[in-house]
């Protein structure tokens, strides 16, 4: 994983009010839970005490109460309280887990993975889709979250994987792609077109009119949207669970339909729909090898796998200038 990033981890409604909730993301198990004014806390799901699962507790005024002698604690993963000690005695310091700046909004949370020194603005979301209706879907793969992120940057593999649905038309020659990356934000057009035996594909730099093409967007590390129109957009989050799982929110975004039921209706056709495309990738990318994608995975990737290339380039650059400290070294990519 790349460290000192905003993650998007869970989507704001699976965490509810009074009821812990643990989840594993980056290799290590997380306890998450929303104190009094509704914020999402996050600590890791270990007590210090003698090492039972915190989430299996209670919210008490806001804290997290362990369910097995009650040590209470805080946002910040310092015990608070330990009752047999009686609630006038000082808990010492090295009575404290490991915890999480979160971030919520667009009905995501989000988790900083990282320095807390390093954190310097909020996580980057596509502010637009703040005017659009969604539903969600959500699925677990098993595969590293680079191999399901590079999925959503292939142009290459529509009319294989998706032959009779998005992939359908027999486009299997690729031009370009153009890839464009502006710092975090990758945008790649997608111009494929039928093979009729005697034409070469364009390079990127000789499609000039890339900009009236159909594009896609990525935004490390883990968010992605697909431009269908100005009023529809599918939109991928890519939350790494550990080295060989991930978990996919799918959403479909729409603002072509406002009427409550209709929207609704439209809402839940979008989603199936995506479903289906998603479950046509999933069945092939999860049999990928190696599971985690890097630079030396001793792959021939070809032109039209640039925005996989360009991917891969800037997510080592991002590795590479985010060192991580030597006890979170097993979670190193
Ligand atoms: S194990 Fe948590 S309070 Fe004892
Ligand atoms: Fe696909």
């Amino acid at each position: 994983m790349i460290y000192n990033q905003w993650y998007v981890i869970l989507e704001s409604k699976e965490l509810k009010k009074q009821k812990p909730l643990r989840v594993k993301r980056f290799g290590e198990e997380l306890s998450l839970w929303r104190d009094y004014t509704g914020n999402a806390c996050c600590i890791a799901d270990k007590c210090c005490h003698r090492g039972v699962s915190l989430s299996c507790g209670s919210v008490v005024n806001g804290k997290l109460e362990c369910p097995f002698h009650g040590f209470l604690y805080d946002k910040t993963g310092r015990v608070t309280t330990i009752p047999a000690n009686g609630k006038n005695s000082p808990v010492p310091e090295i009575m404290k887990v490991k915890s999480y700046r979160t971030f919520e909004d667009y009905g995501f949370i989000w988790i900083w993975w990282g320095d807390e020194e390093k954190i310097n603005e909020p996580p980057f979301f596509f502010k637009e889709l703040q005017e659009f209706s969604y539903s969600t879907f959500k699925d677990d793969w098993n595969i590293h979250y680079s191999r399901a992120i590079e999925n959503q940057l292939d142009v290459v593999h529509l009319p294989f994987v998706h032959k009779t649905t998005i992939g359908r038309g027999n486009k299997t020659l690729v031009n370009g792609p153009v890839v464009k990356r502006e710092n975090e934000l990758i945008t790649f057009y997608v111009n494929n077109i039928v093979d009729d035996g005697k034409t070469i594909p364009l390079k990127p730099d000789e499609i000039k009119d890339y900009k009236s093409l159909f594009y896609l967007q990525f935004y490390y590390p883990n968010i992605w949207q697909n431009f269908i129109s100005d009023k529809i957009r599918v939109f991928a989050a890519f939350v790494p669970v550990d080295d060989e799982n991930t978990v996919i929110y799918i959403r479909y975004y729409q603002k072509l339909i406002k009427i409550p039921l209709l929207k609704q209706l439209m809402n839940y056709i979008g989603k199936i729909v995506s479903v289906v495309i998603l479950r046509q990738d999933k069945r092939v990318v999860v049999t990928q090898l190696p599971k985690k994608s890097g630079m030396k995975i001793g792959e021939h990737l070809i032109m039209g796998d640039k925005p996989i290339i360009e991917y891969r380039k800037h997510r080592q650059e991002l590795i590479q200038n985010n060192e991580i400290p030597s006890h979170n070294a097993e979670n190193s990519e």
